[in-house]
């Protein structure tokens, strides 16, 4: 930090009550500004892809019905299978713009976590199963928002990977698998695209909260790392705020939280914590509003050039997953469409990232913009999952279906199937589009029709009867400009997105897949085997791998060769496109070491780039490995090694196809880790990782586990809401919930049925996620609505002692 000096002189300037009232937010979206010291607030505001910025300050608590309309791009889950560089700088720089149009200085994004489990709800807002994929496309796109002087949060640090226990889980990871797959790619971010802020997550690692965790945060973000950003809590995840502070946690968001002021101030004046580690998060608050607070330049002509931004990263993130030459589509042909996701496009997740959209370009729009000839059924309706009108549906798709031999169905994950604050269920699809399936699979079976399925989601699920399709292409969750995306996707634009996660036929193959989201002690047993880390080691059928995804050409690649330059491993080739139509190429480079004396998966991704190639065209390019990337973490001297030796490389078109191997030697470290003989065993044979027992997990580990929490009466600040059952807490339960929604539901009765869909969904994630909160993380989480005498005063009450009870509610903040 070069001003360190002239931010330290500032911080001198203020007073210990000043300092306390800095580090802690002044409402949802701002944090305290003292005027007489010219210091302004930081406006903060989410999410990765959209600016939610509320219209009016005044409304700062309820920040989902009533937000400037600003462009929604593809999600980071879409955006991750573009494997493009360029892409997510490009969306980062857009965002960054709109941010400054917005007033806003620090965008609350993008999320980083790993997507341990297909199941959790926020994985739309994560890149990938892999850190290096993620760790590069985030780094990028943190450079196109700090290269227009915007701030960025890098969230959530760390595993969270779960959202029904995402207040009060604790995360059981061995060092090496956090260090590996949880952390390395936030230092990416940092190192590569100069990310400058993190926002640390609710959940417990090891044992302790992520927003007061030593290692995390102190050994690791700030000394190993070097990290001068600015570190805050997410909405409500503080515990102990003085410990917080201890480990430089520098700003409690939202804030509003007098006895958490109060807390900081005692613990100063009475010699609890130094001054000086208060003044270290003040000058961490300080730096960011001078790096970021700048002027606005742009007008609202930008929202309608991002429109392109938007589809064009659509584009280049859909995936094809299957094609007999049915596509792209005929021009002078008619087709049946089926489903409301047609009409309806599904283009953007649920929770804190639901953005108020600039303009939407439906499916429906795109097809007769460019002429597309169809007639349509309805099918289903996404907001139907039961199927109540399915019947009828069924009886008009039967009449029409016989007038076509090509039909294009449309569907995926629906609106409320996938959000923050809650897991899935199942990877199903639900009820009313399986009926749909298996419908459309009979009729194939009685007459040879090509079915086409446009599918949509912000993760993976099963495809029930995938064999009936012709052509599967992943939209994903493309944004706003979703169906222009398509329209060009199914005409002439060859896809060229690849899977950032692999797509299971059953959820039952995942290690441990019984054990995820049962109990607030979530065992990272499978360690550093996850996704196709596990998938490309054992023999297991999956329906398509990470990394995955055709064109509508075919590519060739020759004359690999490797050079070692300095730090780094310079792979180049020739890739040619042997067929009919331009696209673009994705050589995904993988790395191995067979002999390495650490267990290890059979390869990892090391490299990766996008090449556009005319038909016929050849190019001559190469992919930069650098040495750091191959290190693995050596647990029993605490530090990254590379090893010595023979390492293997596989050029690849994805995971199913391996186009060229090749083997180098490297010079390195020989060192040998020490494990106990029956888990090195385990590790070092994937197959049997199943059978590991929690008994040996603990001895992998070096600590005792704590046993999952039984909830059982008095209840107390860290019991989850929906644990707690008593008849009073099921009353205090309801009443949350609906004074939380209400603003809400009324500005929805208000709105025509057909715009409804964004506050229903809101609607869905406020009431669920609410129960998944404890009466601590609800208060602090507030921004002063719910004062935490008042919380204290609930608990009570839901422990049915009333006068208990009465005693806090009477208490003065
Ligand atoms: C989410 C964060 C988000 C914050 C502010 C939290 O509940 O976990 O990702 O940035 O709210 O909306």
């Amino acid at each position: 930090m070069d001003n360190y000096l002239e931010l330290f002189n500032k911080v001198k300037t203020l007073t210990l009550e000043e300092k306390a009232s800095l580090v802690t937010g002044y409402n949802t979206w701002f944090t305290f500004p003292i005027l007489n010291k010219d210091i302004p607030s930081l406006v903060v505001s989410d999410g990765p892809n959209g600016i939610r910025k509320e219209i009016k300050e005044e409304d700062v608590a309820n920040g989902f019905s009533n937000t400037v309309r600003s462009t929604c791009f593809p999600s980071l889950s879409t955006l991750a299978c573009s494997f493009n560089e360029e892409t997510t700088y490009n969306v980062g720089e857009a965002l960054a713009k709109e941010a400054r149009l917005f007033g806003v200085d620090f965008v609350l994004g993008p999320g980083l976590n790993i997507k341990r489990n297909p199941l959790c709800g926020r994985n739309f807002e994560y890149f990938s199963e892999d850190p290096f994929l993620t760790g590069k496309l985030a780094a990028s796109f943190s450079r196109g928002i700090r290269d227009k002087d915007v701030g960025l949060t890098l969230k959530h640090f760390a595993l969270n990977n779960t959202e029904n226990h995402r207040f009060n889980g604790n995360s059981n990871v061995d060092e090496r698998a956090m260090r590996e797959i949880y952390l390395s790619q936030f230092k990416m971010a940092i190192d590569e695209g100069r990310a400058n802020g993190i926002m640390t997550s609710y959940n417990k690692v090891n044992d302790e909260h992520a927003s007061e965790n030593p290692h995390l945060l102190v050994d690791i973000l700030r000394n190993e790392w070097n990290f001068e950003g600015l570190v805050m809590s997410d909405w409500g995840g503080i515990k102990d705020r003085v410990k917080s502070v201890c480990t430089q946690n520098d700003l409690e968001m939202p804030g509003n939280t007098p006895l958490n002021k109060k807390r900081i101030i005692d613990a100063v004046n009475n010699k609890k914590i130094s001054e000086d580690l208060l003044d270290l998060c003040c000058i961490h608050i300080l730096n960011a509003i001078k790096e970021t607070k700048k002027e606005n330049t742009y007008n609202e002509s930008i929202l309608d050039e991002h429109i392109k931004v938007a589809v064009d990263a659509a584009i280049d993130s859909a995936v094809l997953l299957k094609n007999n030459g049915v596509l792209p589509l005929k021009n002078d042909k008619k087709y049946l469409v089926i489903g409301d996701l047609f009409k309806k496009l599904r283009f953007q997740g649920a929770g804190s990232s639901q953005i108020n959209p600039y303009k939407i370009i439906t499916n429906e729009e795109a097809f007769n913009n460019h002429n597309i000839k169809y007639e349509f059924a309805q099918g289903y309706y996404d907001f139907d999952s039961e199927g109540t009108k399915q019947g009828e549906l069924n009886i008009e798709l039967i009449n029409k279906i016989k007038d076509y031999d090509t039909i294009i169905y449309f569907g995926g994950l629906t609106s409320l199937s996938e959000s923050e604050g809650f897991d899935r269920e199942t990877l199903e699809l639900p009820y009313n589009q399986r009926n749909v399936i298996e419908l459309l699979s009979k009729i194939k079976e009685d007459d040879n029709k090509e079915i086409i399925f446009i599918s949509y989601g912000g993760a993976p699920y099963i495809i029930p009867h995938e064999n009936i399709f012709s052509a599967i292409l992943h939209m994903a969750l493309p944004g706003e400009g979703g169906g222009e995306a398509l329209a060009q996707l199914l005409l002439n634009v060859s896809p060229s997105g690849k899977l950032s996660e692999t797509w299971l036929r059953d959820y039952k193959d995942l290690p441990f897949n019984e054990e995820y989201g049962k109990t607030n002690e979530e065992y990272y047993k499978e360690s550093i085997y996850v996704g196709y880390r596990y998938f490309s080691t054992i023999p297991k059928k999956i329906l398509y791998p990470f990394g995955y995804g055709l064109t509508y050409t075919t590519f060739i690649y020759k004359e690999l060769n490797i050079k070692e330059k300095e730090d780094s491993l310079i792979v180049s080739f020739k890739i040619k496109n042997t067929g009919g139509y331009k696209a673009k190429a994705v050589p995904e480079l993988y790395v191995g070491k067979e002999d390495s004396r650490f267990f290890r998966p059979k390869y990892e991704l090391k490299g990766f780039k996008k090449v556009e190639l005319e038909p016929g065209e050849e190019k001559e390019t190469s992919i930069e490995v650098k040495k750091d990337y191959l290190k693995v973490y050596f647990t029993d001297e605490s530090r990254f090694v590379l090893e010595d030796g023979r390492y293997e490389f596989y050029l690849a078109e994805s995971l199913k196809e391996n186009i060229l191997t090749f083997s180098y030697k490297l010079e390195g470290e020989k060192v040998e880790p020490h494990y106990d003989e029956d888990i090195r065993n385990i590790y070092f044979n994937p197959a049997k990782l199943t059978k590991l027992t929690n008994e040996q997990f603990a001895r992998f580990l070096g600590r005792k586990l704590n046993e999952p929490i039984k909830v059982k009466k008095p209840y107390n600040m860290e019991t989850r809401l929906s644990d707690m059952n008593s008849f009073i807490a099921n009353r205090v339960k309801k009443a949350i919930v609906k004074s939380a929604t209400k603003s809400i539901v009324e500005a929805s009765k208000k709105k025509p049925k057909e715009d409804r869909i964004n506050d229903e969904k809101s609607i869905n994630f406020i009431s669920k996620s609410i129960l998944s909160n404890t009466f601590r993380s609800l208060c602090f989480s507030s921004s002063g609505m719910l004062k935490e005498y008042t919380a204290n005063g609930l608990l009570e009450l839901c422990n049915g002692h009333i006068f208990k009870a009465l005693k806090y509610f009477m208490k003065k903040e």
